[in-house]
This record gives structure tokens, C-alpha cells and sequence, in this order.
């Protein structure tokens, strides 16, 4: 594997960070991790290695892949479930609790209810950062991995029809995946309530990299056109008003009447977990990839973690 672009000792905290070359370098880098994510391989790249996973909010995927990523190549963990289990709950604060970790551990993976706490946390720490999700900020590592799904699937992302769908005003997972594919010439449509759509501060930003978003609040408006169906939960969690949360709840709902006029190739991603926004009944098609799309969170995230700590691939 060519070494051209270094990423030992990097934060990974934001999209922004990254350039097209450094992402496809990852993607290609992941590829080369499949037969190893799947245990059909064995390879000991990060032996003696520990990684410090400190998950203040709720996690499945993210957690659980980044601990699999780990052990498949040889390294430990150690980690945090909930904040109240930590001297943060004595009041501690999350600059002492990383100072504290980073001397623990060879890098820290951080999911924290607050936009910015992975930047703060890269600040602070000797190691490098993976942010695991920052409050309603972003999300970079679901991100590469939902390029390099969009990659696999579709051969090249360059001149896609992505829709993003749901809540795009608390979704962090699109605000960084809206960034990168704007590196890609995706055609970018977003699709959600007005009350939930794409902030202005960061489509001011995609238009200033020269991609000419479109808005609708309408699915029937993409159903036809669309070559990816980004589709998001809508963020219960994160409204400060419960009342409003009712007023948009279950707004978009994919079931197999929906897709009548997609492509026949209509690849269907979410992040996960879903709530009500895709019917069972659509798992069986040809369109849902959102399993496969979770498992690539593996693949992903042990390239990112050899490139990082310097496992020789
Ligand atoms: N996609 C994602 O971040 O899932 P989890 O919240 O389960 O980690």
C-alpha cells in the first residue's frame, strides 16, 4: 500500500480536515481491510496498542465497530459507557478527564452530547482524536464510511443524485457527509421539513466550495431522479420543545409503494438506528443497503485506526 499521504498521529474531527486525495486514500486503504474486517484474514497491525473509547451519549454502531476494528487488529480497549459512571459526575471536567485518558491510551474516540467537544479534546490531548459524533456537529467517521459504501456500490460518487432526507438541522451525520460530497461533484438535494432543513451557516459554506444544493420538502419531488436516498431519523433527542418534535415526527416514511418510480438502482443508506422512517418491507429489495453500509463501519474505521497509530499495512 503506497504511503504518500501520511496520517500518523492526525485528528480525525472534522470533514474539513480532509481533502478528496486524503479520503480516497482512506477509501482504498479500507478495501484492502475487507477480508480482515470479516476475520477471514488475520494481521496483527496494531499489537501492544490500547484505544481509549469514551462514549458520553447512546451508541451501537459507532462503539461496537470501533471496539471490533480494534481487536481484529490485535489491540485493546478500554472505555466509557455513560459520564455518571466517571469522575465527571463529581465534577470533573472534560478537558481534566482527556488530559487524564490520553495518558492512558494511543488514541482517544470521543462521543460527546456537545458541538466542538472533539475539537476541544484534540486541543488538549498528546494523541490523536477520532470524533465519534459531536452533539448536532458532525460525524466523520460514519461519513467515510458512507462514501466509501456510495463508492462500492456505485463504482464513482462524481456526478450522483443524493438526496438527503429527514432531519438535516440536528442530523450531524449530514452536515459532514454534505461537506465531503461537495468534493465529489455530487448533485445535492435536500429534502425535510422547513423547520428541519440544512442550516444556512453551512449551505452558505457548500456554495462557497461552488455545489448549488436544492431544497424541497417534497420525497415525491427526488423519488424519480435519485441515484442515493440518504435518509435520516429525525433527532427526538435533540429538540429543546417536545411539542415541536410531534409537529415533524414521522414526516417521511419509505415503504415499497415510495420506491414505485426510483431507479431500479436506487441505493437506500441510513445511518442508523431507524425509527419509523423505512418499512421493514424495503430490507428485502434490491434498494436497502443500510446493513451492509453498517458493516462497512468496520473496514473503515480499521484503516483509519492503522493510519493513525502507524500499523504497518
Ligand atoms: N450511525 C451511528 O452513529 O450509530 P450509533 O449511534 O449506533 O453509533
Amino acid at each position: 500500500m503506497s504511503d504518500e499521504i501520511s496520517f500518523l498521529g492526525r485528528d480525525v474531527v472534522s470533514m474539513r480536515d480532509f481533502t478528496r486525495k486524503d479520503i480516497e486514500f482512506i477509501m482504498d486503504v479500507s478495501e484492502a481491510m475487507i477480508p480482515y474486517a470479516k476475520g477471514e484474514k488475520t494481521k496483527r497491525l496494531l499489537n501492544g496498542k490500547i484505544l481509549g473509547n469514551l462514549f458520553f451519549e447512546p451508541s451501537t454502531r459507532t462503539r461496537l465497530s470501533f471496539e471490533s476494528a480494534a481487536y481484529r487488529l490485535g489491540a485493546s480497549v478500554i472505555d466509557v459507557l455513560q459520564a455518571s459512571m466517571t469522575s465527571i459526575a463529581k465534577g470533573e471536567t472534560l478537558v481534566d478527564t482527556i488530559r487524564m485518558v490520553d495518558s492512558y491510551c494511543d488514541t482517544i474516540v470521543l462521543r460527546h452530547p456537545h458541538d466542538g467537544a472533539s475539537r476541544l479534546a484534540a486541543n488538549v490531548s498528546k494523541n490523536p482524536v477520532i470524533n465519534a459524533g459531536d452533539g448536532t456537529g458532525s460525524h466523520p467517521t460514519q461519513t467515510l464510511l458512507d462514501l466509501f459504501t456510495m463508492r462500492r456500490l456505485k463504482g464513482s460518487i462524481d456526478g450522483l443524485n443524493i438526496a438527503l432526507v429527514g432531519d438535516l438541522k440536528y442530523g450531524r451525520t449530514v452536515h459532514s457527509l454534505s461537506d465531503a460530497l461537495t468534493m465529489f461533484g455530487a448533485k445535492l438535494t435536500f429534502v425535510a421539513p422547513e423547520s428541519l432543513q440544512m442550516p444556512e451557516d453551512i449551505i452558505t459554506g457548500l456554495k462557497r466550495k461552488g455545489c448549488k444544493p436544492t431544497q424541497t420538502a417534497s420525497l415525491d419531488d427526488v423519488i424519480e431522479d435519485s441515484d442515493v436516498l440518504y435518509i435520516t431519523r429525525i433527532q427526538k433527542e435533540r429538540f429543546p420543545d417536545p411539542s415541536e418534535y410531534q409537529k415533524v415526527a414521522g414526516t417521511y416514511r419509505i415503504n415499497n409503494e415510495t420506491l414505485r418510480q426510483a431507479k431500479k438502482d436506487l441505493v437506500i443508506l441510513h445511518p442508523l438506528p431507524r425509527v419509523d422512517e423505512i418499512a421493514p418491507e424495503v430490507d428485502i429489495t434490491q434498494h436497502a443497503r443500510y446493513f451492509e453500509q453498517a458493516f462497512n463501519g468496520i473496514p473503515v474505521r480499521m484503516a483509519l485506526l492503522c493510519l493513525i497509530l502507524g500499523g504497518e499495512i
